[in-house]
């Protein structure tokens, strides 16, 4: 059985861990201890010792995965009237994937320590040793053959597991990432089936379908999410590289000769998408493609500032006719398009791709709402841990807080919670103080606390005038900490209205 250890679970790290807490920093250690303590993400099978490169989404990650998951659905299929939905299988047969080049050509470099069998990807190993030491490879290491790569390596780099001094490495090869497996009783080779490395093959495959069933007009595009399967060389940093993900793709069809203006305009909507949900300017960069992938003409990623530096979380990649041909090729069915608006002119479209990874989306907005903020007075230091979350993302939009147990508060706070519950997802919490339980709901997001006290259920003042607050409560808000009185019958139309309203301070 494979054994995983990771950061959370080594002994003997409390005291590196509360140092850098000490900090106030935004670090992976840190988002990787929150989403455990607080059941956002668990590591998969971790009574056994863990399975290496899975991961589990507990109650909280659930909703959460699920809301970025519906801002984009909404983003590009509700806000984009050219574009329809697919949600393919995930099994398809597998000549799709030597027609998508994927057999032949899917695959990392590799190489392994022969002193301890460690094995890495070759050019990962390359940026990691450049990274750390300034050094300059002399062309970007994507480009590099795989000569280039192991005179490198064992000019420069000793074994990151063992130490070892002697840099006794095997060449670099290539490895396929795609994981095979049987479909029925008896394997051979019509019975081999792929897990999908990529979700948008089967909107390739479905294309002719969707354009006869829903009389799709070039130029239009299909959205799909999806899990995808790659076996990783290995895997890194938490759920940013895992061999089980899900992919947010889109593949928009459009007229030969129009995919250059096609590009910049998907290029554009992607970026400002991440803008919109709350992602500052600086944290993001592109990166553009020195070396493209077999079926691209053009590619960029959009990058985000980890803690641990800028990584890719999604890919804009000009893809030509590529898929479509290969796959009108192998499947010798006709892939072509008539243009009615166009003389009844007959092409095969090219595409442009919008493939961004929901699970690295999922870290990244944790890592940009991350804060731990001073909200001491007088002077004095007093942390709290908070996520600024849109409250369109955040797993829990309201919770509901009875000052006490007792006195009719309690009742009266289900009560309120049973109305907002129909608009939002609430949560209920009674245990310890406010400020406690206030401090809680920050720490995984919670845009908004309600809190029921005495003047929400007194309809008099101790002295027997009208009590002016009675049947309001306290409508607390995340960020800011402010706190006004709230009818409760225009509670859950104020949240509202705070909710399209927000803006991040
Ligand atoms: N159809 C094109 C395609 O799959 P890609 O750049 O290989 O392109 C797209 O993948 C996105 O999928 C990446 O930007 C990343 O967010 C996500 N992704 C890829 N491999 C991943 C992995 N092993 N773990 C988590 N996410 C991954």
């Amino acid at each position: 059985m494979r054994q995983n250890k990771v950061p959370f679970l080594q002994k003997g790290r409390k005291e590196a861990r509360k140092k850098i807490m000490d900090n106030h920093e935004v670090t992976m250690d840190k988002i990787v201890s929150l989403c455990k303590r607080r059941g956002f993400v668990y590591q998969s099978s971790e009574i056994y010792g863990g399975q290496a490169g899975a991961w589990d989404y507990g109650p909280l990650g659930v909703d959460f995965k699920r809301n970025i998951q519906n801002a984009w659905w909404k983003e590009m299929t509700q806000l984009h009237d050219d574009v329809v939905g697919l949600d393919g299988a995930i099994f398809m047969h597998h000549t799709t994937w030597e027609a998508s080049g994927h057999v032949g050509h899917f695959s990392d470099p590799m190489i392994d320590c022969t002193e301890c069998k460690a094995r890495f990807r070759a050019d990962q190993l390359i940026e990691d040793y450049c990274e750390k030491h300034g050094v300059n490879p002399g062309k970007p290491v994507d480009t590099m053959t795989h000569e280039e790569m192991k005179a490198f390596i064992d000019e420069h780099i000793n074994c990151p597991t063992c130490g070892s001094t002697n840099r006794k490495y095997t060449d670099v090869r290539e490895f396929n990432l795609m994981f095979k497996t049987h479909l029925g009783p008896v394997a051979n080779d019509a019975s081999l089936v792929y897990l999908r490395p990529e979700t948008c093959q089967s909107i390739f495959v479905d294309f002719k379908n969707i354009v006869q069933s829903n009389r799709m007009k070039v130029p239009f595009g299909v959205a799909q999410v999806g899990k995808s399967f790659r076996n990783e060389i290995i895997f890194k940093n938490f759920i940013f590289r895992t061999c089980e993900f899900e992919q947010m793709e889109m593949e928009y069809f459009c007229k030969p000769g129009t995919e250059d203006e096609t590009f910049e305009r998907w290029r554009k909507d992607r970026w400002n998408f991440y803008l919109k949900y709350g992602i500052k300017e600086e944290h993001l960069k592109w990166h553009h493609h020195d070396k493209l992938a077999h079926y691209a003409k053009d590619a960029y990623d959009v990058t985000y500032k980890f803690p641990i530096g800028f990584e890719e979380i999604e890919g804009i990649h000009s893809r030509t006719d590529f898929d479509l041909s290969q796959h009108m090729q192998y499947s010798k069915k006709d892939m072509n398009y008539i243009d009615q608006d166009d003389g009844n002119k007959k092409y095969i479209p090219y595409v442009i791709e919008t493939s961004a990874g929901l699970n690295r989306n999922f870290l990244m907005f944790l890592c940009e709402a991350y804060e731990e903020q001073n909200v001491g007075t007088d002077g004095k230091e007093d942390y709290r841990t908070v996520l600024h979350l849109d409250p369109r993302l955040a797993p829990i939009t309201v919770a509901v807080l009875p000052l006490m147990k007792k006195d009719g508060l309690a009742e009266k706070a289900k009560e309120v919670q049973h109305i907002l519950k129909e608009d939002y997802v609430t949560d209920y919490d009674v245990s310890g103080t406010v400020g406690k339980r206030y401090r809680r709901q920050d720490e995984v997001g919670t845009p908004f606390c309600v809190t029921i006290d005495y003047d929400t259920i007194n309809e008099k003042k101790d002295d027997g005038s009208p009590n002016p607050d009675f049947n309001t409560v306290t409508l607390r808000f995340r960020d800011s900490m402010e706190q006004v009185r709230v009818p409760v019958e225009h509670l859950s139309e104020r949240i509202r209205q705070e909710i399209k309203n927000y803006k991040r301070a």
